[in-house]
């Protein structure tokens, strides 16, 4: 006995909701099965509790940047409030909330395990091991989303660390606090941790620079302002081996250089894996990639299964929520049999913000990338601080833009900001790319005076000099 919907989602995140939400609008049923929380890692455990810790103490920086506000702050931020707020963003880790969303938006929730049995079915396999069997009429979509890799250090399997679950969940903050890896989620993470108070934050990175996809001069610029508050780097070093006194005692990195890092905790970012191993694949003849990652063309469709679509961070194209949503809004739309555009934004233009201070905004590509790419190249840089709306900032607003232009073309091919705040500036850069609007056109489009996004204006007029005294 089947119960058949149009649409089953395997995995209730931002991209699998969003999927499910989108079938519904036109018109298809649509079932949604979720092993955990409804809501998924960005609401739990990524994006929102991450962002519930930095923004405090970001706020209160910002007021010390301001010298005649910085005389009216004269203590510290409350870390008590901070951790129950941060437990407020995450309803304290329930999911209620997003389990009456669904049910308004008309979306059918399934509590357990879901795996592929074959062509378009799917059981669900319940925590008392009841199984259910669903059937598509349309199609199936995977948005298992991703988790956290574990590298293979000697000694790392056996003793208990962090991931971004542990972290964004922490009770107390912790003295000294490892973190291996570079990326978004350890810089991120090492700056929160430092300023809600760990006495030492140590990152280690195996490349020479942190946020090592990014334009070179992000890592010079965000390693130099997280040093400035204590954090110490270790960059282009490799940890050997981990090894933990007792079950909680003090965690020692060994890096391949011999030197020695101790912590209390040890936050592993290094990168994420799909859970796409116990997803029954193997019923319909598709093998993972590495990583877990499942391959699909750009209507987010696996090859040779033209039912079945993946979105969100289990394709591997973009990790990152909003580029998930952005492509389960395409499915939606495909699974309906409305004619849309195939997907190409998660990867020609994709924003990215890392919500340091300052924080780093990018989108599209950098110029590596683009000449890589084959494209002509022409740049202009120019520091947000010397805007005008950057010095009402205040003392230390500081930070590269920088403009990637396609030369014949005379269109921006990518842009990356570092500076306070400034995420909330990329997205002009995100419709300048994805628009292809002209240098003639962009002339016209005029910065507010006195905003930070004056800084378009000097970049522009930099790429006018450049070519007036070519
Ligand atoms: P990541 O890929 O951003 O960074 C991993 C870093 O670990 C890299 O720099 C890599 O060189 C380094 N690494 C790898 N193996 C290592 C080893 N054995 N020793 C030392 N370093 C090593 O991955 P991360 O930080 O885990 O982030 C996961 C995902 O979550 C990202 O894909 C990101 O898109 C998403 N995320 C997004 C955020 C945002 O949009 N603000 C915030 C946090 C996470």
């Amino acid at each position: 006995m089947f119960t058949t919907y149009d649409v089953i989602v395997i995995g209730a995140g931002p991209a699998g909701e969003n999927a499910a939400d989108y079938a519904r609008q036109r018109g298809l049923t649509a079932a949604i099965i979720e092993a955990e929380l409804v809501g998924g890692e960005c609401s739990y455990w990524g994006c929102m509790p991450s962002k519930a810790l930095l923004r405090p103490t970001e706020a209160l920086a910002a007021a010390r940047r301001v010298p005649a506000a910085a005389a009216a702050i004269t203590g510290e931020v409350d870390v008590e409030k901070v951790l129950r707020n941060r437990d407020a963003f995450t309803s304290n880790w329930e999911d209620k909330g997003q389990v009456d969303w669904l049910e308004g938006a008309g979306v059918e929730l399934h509590r357990g395990h879901g795996r592929l049995v074959g062509e378009k079915v799917v059981e669900v396999i319940a925590e008392d091991g009841s199984v259910t069997r669903l059937e598509a009429s349309e199609g199936v979509v995977i948005g298992v989303g991703t988790r956290a890799a574990h590298p293979p250090v000697a000694g790392l399997s056996d003793i208990i660390t962090w991931d971004n679950r542990d972290i964004t969940e922490a009770k107390e903050i912790p003295d000294r606090l490892l973190v291996l890896g570079g990326g978004v989620i350890g810089t991120e993470m090492a700056q929160a941790f430092a300023r809600l108070g760990a006495d030492e934050v140590t990152v280690i990175e195996a490349l020479d620079r942190v946020l090592g996809v990014e334009e070179p001069f992000v890592s010079d610029e965000i390693v130099a302002a997280l040093e400035a508050e204590g954090i110490a780097f270790h960059l282009g070093a490799r940890a050997e081996q981990v090894r933990r006194e007792g079950t909680d005692g003090p965690v020692t990195v060994t890096l391949a250089s011999g030197d020695e890092v101790t912590g209390d905790e040890l936050l592993v970012a290094v990168g994420r894996r799909a859970p796409t191993d116990q997803l029954g694949l193997d019923t319909i003849g598709v093998e993972p990639g590495r990583g877990g990652f499942i391959e699909v063309d750009d209507h987010l469709r696996v090859p040779g299964h033209d039912w079945l679509y993946v979105v969100g961070d289990a394709n591997g194209r973009a990790l990152l929520t909003h580029q998930g949503k952005y492509q389960a809004r395409l499915v939606g739309d495909a699974l309906a049999g409305v004619d849309v555009d195939p997907a190409w934004a998660d990867e020609r233009a994709v924003p990215r913000v890392v919500y340091t201070d300052p924080q780093v905004a990018a989108v599209g590509l950098t110029e590596a990338q683009a000449r890589e790419a084959g494209h002509d190249v022409t740049t202009a840089s120019y520091n947000v601080g010397h805007s005008a709306g950057g010095a009402l900032l205040g003392k230390g607003t500081d930070g590269t833009a920088k403009l990637v232009i396609d030369r014949p073309r005379r269109t921006i091919l990518g842009a990356t900001f570092v500076g306070p705040g400034v995420g909330e500036m990329l997205h002009a850069a995100t419709i300048a790319v994805v628009s292809e609007v002209t240098l003639e056109q962009l002339w016209h489009a005029v910065p507010p005076f006195p905003t930070v996004s004056e800084v378009w204006l000097r970049l522009l007029e930099q790429v006018r000099a450049q070519e007036l005294g070519a």
